[in-house]
């Protein structure tokens, strides 16, 4: 096949980038989008501080234009993401009342899920929970006052809203098999999928250095597959781009069956928000770059 997505549907997997709303209209940027890529991350718009700026004021208007693109071209989506520490507005993380807390959080889980009810393949229900270079949760409002509980209440709040959708658990620094912080997702998935708390995926978020995956990448990818979930590439982006570090990456995910699909960053460099690395798949003019021929051959 002669595009990503194509080629990433000869096995069953789809192959994904993160759109900004506000670069739809620029049409170098739509026409790679729509002729490489068949799954769409919103890479800011279904945040809380842009979907729930204020109490119960919800905004879907920016992922909606994302959603509305993504329908008109045949694309899927992963709706990007629930219950995050970061772009949290104020008046959350301002919250001590654990009372008032869950009560927030669940209704922002259900608003937003409700409202993208049937279009979304599989949301990032919590993001980045884990603390770096350690096995516990990291210090976030959500933990703080709700406790260790606060990442299994959200997955079975986001169940109840939309049982057709994959609910992942995403995060990043999770690549490497011998890190604690991976081990301390493995040991919460496994304890998920024991005591049948939902959770159907986990997204390895992989933004990588120069050197692009660790070489345990594919032995994590396959251990949190055989907990029984799907796994998936959310957020590759690659310091320098080597088509080395792209190819690694990608066979990493089609040696494992349950890995279902590819997320790139962005689509040109100067879309990304590591633009200094040029770490992406096109250049700023729209051309494809080596690591877009090795990536394309590797799927
Ligand atoms: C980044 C976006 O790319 C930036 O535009 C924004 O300013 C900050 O967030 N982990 C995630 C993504 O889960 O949502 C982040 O996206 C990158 C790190």
């Amino acid at each position: 096949s002669s595009t990503l997505g194509a080629a990433a549907a000869d096995s069953g997997r789809y192959f994904g980038t993160a759109v900004a709303a506000g670069r739809l209209g620029d049409s170098t940027y739509s026409t790679i989008l729509d002729r490489e890529f068949n799954m769409i991350t919103p890479e800011n718009e279904m945040k809380w501080d842009t979907t729930e700026p204020s109490r119960g004021n919800f905004n879907f208007g920016p992922g909606d234009q994302i959603v509305g693109h993504a329908t008109a071209h045949g694309q899927r989506m992963r709706g990007h993401t629930l219950v995050w520490h970061s772009q949290l507005p104020a008046w959350v993380s301002g919250i001590r009342d654990a009372n008032t807390l869950r009560t927030v959080m669940n209704n922002h889980i259900t608003t937003v899920m409700n409202h993208y009810k049937g279009k979304i393949y599989a949301w990032d229900v919590v993001n980045e929970a884990f603390a770096d270079g350690s096995t516990q949760h990291r210090s976030s409002v959500f933990q703080d006052v709700l406790g260790n509980g606060f990442i299994e209440e959200a997955f079975r709040t986001a169940r109840a809203v939309d049982p057709s959708a994959k609910l992942c658990y995403n995060d990043y620094n999770i690549e490497n098999w011998s890190d604690a912080k991976t081990q301390g997702v493995y040991t919460m998935v496994r304890d998920f999928k024991s005591r049948g708390v939902p959770i159907d995926c986990v997204g390895f978020q992989s933004h990588f250095g120069t050197g692009g995956p660790p070489s345990s990448f594919q032995t994590t990818l396959a251990n949190f597959a055989a907990l029984g979930v799907d796994v998936q590439i959310t957020e590759l982006d690659i310091a320098q781009a080597s088509p080395t570090a792209y190819a690694n990456t990608v066979q990493a995910c089609m040696n494992v069956p349950r890995c279902t699909g590819i997320t790139v960053w962005g689509i040109r460099d100067s879309d990304s928000w590591r633009s200094g690395e040029n770490p992406l798949l096109f250049s700023g003019n729209g051309s494809k770059k080596p690591a877009y021929d090795a990536v394309l051959s590797t799927l």
